[in-house]
């Protein structure tokens, strides 16, 4: 990052500043630094509790945090109940849009309860109970916000798996989660085409020991395969009177699960990260409260699919614990045409949108027009999460999105850490490429790798000092690997895995990651996944991928593959290997570029090095060789 555009400030307006929740953050920042339990305390305080914690935090166990021990409440009664028995009854909590344009669905707080409970009353009815694990697999409609409310409303741990994993991804998820149950749709609908959800889940479950019953969806209205012993539709259950009247919101511990959700890690198998119902709840809610300052007329638009922690956090939770009204678009942003994201914040009239790099960088390069030619004015925020946004991108997000007075938020954290660590609330000067400064309450450090601080404007790894309210508590069934992963090179500190600077006004500049994990298109993936999914095709003997820059995608997925005796590289290979990849893992996994090569570096001990491969790829020093076999 140049220290040019470290200098460029943006002074937040007066109307941005006026009146926002964290108007004063410069004393908030300073009263929670001076006591970070006690601001958790008051957020909390803020919430329903149908008993009041005991300790705001308990930290005997570290890294095995609790937080506001003995406390009980359901995050559904703070997301929902609390609503429909309040002002805010009548509000619109959800509006939908099709892909087609063609459908539009509204739900007012007292609606979506309705929906909820009835989604509820079944997964009771099936046996679901406190505890369960219950996956989910949909496209992004309102069925999912049903899916995963009811999940939390018993008790149950959903265990959301985004809809574009491929049959070998989501079945390995469901067995590892132990789902009892599984809710899915008959397909989605991908720019026209349908994308068939109910054949991947049949394949999925195929083996599955645990899973009893598959909850099934009509979206596109394709011909499935319903297994009368395993599987029921939807609206054929919401219709019997097992669905009808009220569902209790069970009471749970403030340390009971809310979900689970797989993500990348260094090694191929994906990562259970585990948040609770307390912790997450005032988390979630205060972030969103404080950087996207939501306010009572607020239409709140996070255009993430609920199958990413994003879409978990500030989809979902975030804005119906505030009361707002959130949006969400079933379709893709270049469908039918590369103006559906301006056409939609003009006819809905959203307030604030929150979005991804990769996103505003594909939408850039169609030119102006298709976003001018749209009244915009309505918004008054916008954000940017997942990657480092590029000063190009956030420049055209800014002035031709935001018409130059929105504040940009750009907002940094982690499937691990539940809510936002780094980023700026609307009366905050802002520097365009920095995420901003550490959350209230949270203290950010850049080290280096023996754990001695890093001088301002250093390169180093980013860690966070404090526990905070959101973060995983564990890894499901593998607190060993949680503990080696985040807390065993910095004791006492979480480990990020990403570099970072922080200036000398306290800004941070994140850089990316340090292990084997990329963003491609803001999704994030492990390299060793795309090996596991290109090493299982019989052409292959081994293989290894890296992360090269793009200027799109951010990163581009580029593979070093080793075949079999007997088998060459050819154009068709190549294309039937990244079929494979598509097939096994998903079609975000899809390597950009595949190369045939005679063997791959490795290190003596035989692990691969990939760092050698990213430097010749672009034609950099191959640094230290020392380590590489001969
Ligand atoms: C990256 C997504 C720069 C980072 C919420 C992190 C970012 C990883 C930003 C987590 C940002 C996320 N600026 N980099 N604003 N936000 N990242 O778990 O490398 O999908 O470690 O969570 O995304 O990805 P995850």
């Amino acid at each position: 990052m140049s220290t040019s555009s470290e200098r460029f400030i943006f002074e937040p307006s007066p109307e941005a500043s006026a009146g926002s929740w964290a108007e004063d953050w410069q004393e908030i920042e300073k009263r929670a630094a001076a006591d970070p339990l006690a601001y958790w305390e008051e957020q909390a305080s803020e919430l329903e509790w149908s008993q009041p914690w005991e300790a705001v935090l308990d930290d005997s166990n570290a890294p095995f945090y609790k937080w506001f021990v003995g406390g009980k409440t359901n995050i559904v009664t703070n997301a929902v109940d609390r609503h429909i028995t309040g002002p805010h009854k009548n509000k619109l909590a959800l509006i939908w849009e099709s892909e087609d344009g063609k459908e539009v669905r509204t739900f007012s707080y007292f609606s979506l309860n309705r929906d909820v409970e009835k989604m509820a009353n079944i997964l009771k009815a099936m046996g679901v109970r406190k505890g369960d694990r219950v996956t989910i697999y949909l496209p992004r409609i309102p069925e999912v916000f049903f899916a995963m409310l009811a999940c939390a409303k018993l008790g149950a741990v959903h265990s959301v798996v985004f809809a574009g994993f491929s049959s070998d991804a989501l079945s390995s998820r469901i067995d590892d989660s132990e789902s009892k149950l599984v809710i899915t749709a008959d397909g989605s609908w991908i720019n026209g085409n349908v994308f068939p959800l109910k054949d991947i889940v049949d394949e999925a479950v195929k083996f599955s020991p645990t899973v009893e019953n598959v909850i099934v969806v009509k979206r596109t209205g394709t011909e499935v395969h319903m297994d009368p012993t395993r599987d029921h539709w939807y609206h054929d259950l919401e219709n019997l009177p097992i669905a009808r009247g009220r569902c209790e919101t069970v009471q749970v511990d403030a340390e009971d699960p809310l979900y689970i959700l797989y993500t990348s890690g260094s090694t191929g198998k994906p990562k259970a990260i585990l948040h609770t119902h307390g912790g997450y709840m005032v988390g979630t809610y205060t972030t969103l409260k404080n950087t996207f300052d939501i306010q009572e007329d607020d239409r709140f638009w996070c255009t993430a699919d609920a199958g990413w922690v994003t879409g978990h956090s500030y989809l979902v939770y975030g804005p119906l614990l505030n009361g707002a009204t959130t949006f969400m678009y079933e379709g893709g942003p270049t469908f039918p045409h590369p103006d559906r994201w301006w056409k939609l914040i003009e006819h809905y009239g959203i307030t604030t949108f929150y979005t991804a790099p990769t996103a505003i960088r594909s939408l850039m390069r169609f030119g102006d027009a298709w976003a001018t030619r749209h009244d915009l004015s309505s918004l008054r925020l916008i954000g940017s999460v997942g990657e480092p946004i590029n000063p190009a991108a956030w420049h055209w997000f800014h002035s031709v999105v935001g018409g130059g007075k929105a504040p940009l938020m750009d907002t940094w954290w982690q499937t691990e850490t539940g809510m936002f660590q780094i980023t700026g609330v609307p009366s905050m000067p802002q520097k365009p490429g920095s995420a901003g400064r550490a959350v209230f309450g949270q203290v950010a450090e850049i080290l280096d790798e023996h754990g001695n601080s890093v001088p301002d404007g250093q390169e180093g790894f980013l860690t966070l000092k404090n526990p905070w309210p959101a973060m995983a508590r564990t890894l499901y069934n593998d607190e060993q690997r949680f503990v080696d992963t985040y807390w065993s090179t910095y004791p006492g500190r979480y480990m990020t895995g990403d570099a970072a600077k922080r200036d000398e006004d306290g800004y941070f500049w994140v850089i990316g990651r340090t292990d084997d994990v990329i963003k491609v298109s803001g999704h994030r993936l492990g390299t060793a996944e795309v090996e596991a999914a290109i090493n299982s095709h019989s052409a292959v003997s081994e293989s290894a991928a890296i992360g090269l820059p793009h200027e799109v995608k951010g990163n581009a997925i580029h593979s070093f593959v080793v075949l079999n005796q007997g088998y060459a590289g050819s154009r068709e290979l190549t294309e039937e290997l990244r079929a494979h990849v598509s097939s096994h893992l998903s079609p975000i996994a899809k390597p950009d570029e595949i190369e045939f090569v005679n063997t791959l570096p490795k290190t003596r001990s035989g692990k691969i090095m990939r760092r050698v491969l990213r430097a010749r790829a672009l034609g950099q020093d191959e640094g230290d060789l020392s380590t590489l076999e001969e």
